[in-house]
C-alpha cells in the first residue's frame, strides 16, 4: 500500500518521517498521551526513530495506515487505522499538548474516515473505536465524529507503561450518518 497524503481545512496528513523524531519524541513526554496511548513509557529518542520505520513497514504491508497530522508545518498529532483486515480497522490518535483544544483532531479524523470507507482508499465496512474509561476528551472526539457506543470492555486496555485499564468500545459503520450522537449509557 502506498502512503497517500490527506488536506483539510486546516490540516496536512503525511506519513511521518525521520525530520519528525525530535516533535515526536518531545510530544510522546505528555503524560496525556503516555497515559492513555500504548506508546512506550518511558519514551525514549530511539523509540520516536524506531517507530517512523515501523510506519513506513506498515504501510508497505497494508497492515497499519498512519499519519503526522500537519498543521502549519508543524507536527499537531499522530493519527492512524490500526489493525487493519476483513473490511475493519481501528482508529487511533494522539494530539500534541500545544494542538489541542481547537478540534483538529475531529477535523483529521473526518478525513481518515472518509478515507478508510472510501472505495478510493481502504473501501472499509467498520471503523472501531477504543478508549480508557476515564478519558472523556477522546469519548467526545469519537461522539463528534458519530460513533455508536458498543460497550464497556473490562481491564482490556493495557498502556505503554503496563497498566491495565477498563475501556469502552465504539464503531462506525460505512453507512452510518456522521451525525455527532450521545452516548445514554455514559453521559
Ligand atoms: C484525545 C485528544 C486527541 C483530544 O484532542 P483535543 O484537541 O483536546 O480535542 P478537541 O479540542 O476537539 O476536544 C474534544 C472534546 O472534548 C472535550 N474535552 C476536552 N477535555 C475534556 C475533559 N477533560 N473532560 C471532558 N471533556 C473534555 C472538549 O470540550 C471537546 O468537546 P466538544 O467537541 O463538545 O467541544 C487529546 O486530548 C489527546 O491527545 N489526549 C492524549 C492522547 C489520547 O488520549 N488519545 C486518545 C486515546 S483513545
Amino acid at each position: 500500500m502506498q502512503p497517500v497524503i490527506l488536506r483539510t481545512a486546516r490540516l496536512e496528513l503525511s506519513i511521518p518521517t525521520a525530520g519528525d523524531v525530535d516533535a515526536i519524541f518531545a510530544a510522546c513526554q505528555d503524560e496525556l498521551i503516555q497515559r492513555f496511548t500504548t506508546v512506550p513509557s518511558p519514551y525514549e529518542r530511539s523509540h520516536a526513530e524506531g517507530f517512523v520505520t515501523k510506519v513506513a513497514g506498515w504501510w508497505d504491508a497494508g497492515a497499519e495506515a498512519t499519519w503526522a497530522v500537519r498543521s502549519d508545518d508543524q507536527l499537531a498529532g499522530m493519527m492512524g487505522l490500526h489493525r487493519l483486515g476483513q473490511g475493519s480497522g481501528e482508529l487511533g490518535y494522539w494530539m500534541t499538548p500545544a494542538a489541542r483544544g481547537r478540534g483538529l483532531v475531529v477535523e483529521a479524523a473526518r478525513a481518515v474516515i472518509d478515507w478508510g470507507f472510501s472505495p478510493d482508499g481502504l473501501a472499509l465496512d467498520r471503523i472501531e473505536w477504543r478508549a480508557v474509561v476515564d478519558n472523556p476528551a477522546s469519548h467526545r472526539v469519537a461522539q463528534r465524529l458519530g460513533f455508536r457506543y458498543e460497550g464497556r470492555l473490562r481491564s482490556a486496555l493495557v498502556n505503554g507503561a503496563g497498566v491495565r485499564n477498563d475501556g469502552l468500545i465504539a464503531g462506525l459503520l460505512a453507512d452510518d450518518d456522521r451525525a455527532p450522537q450521545s452516548w445514554p449509557a455514559i453521559d
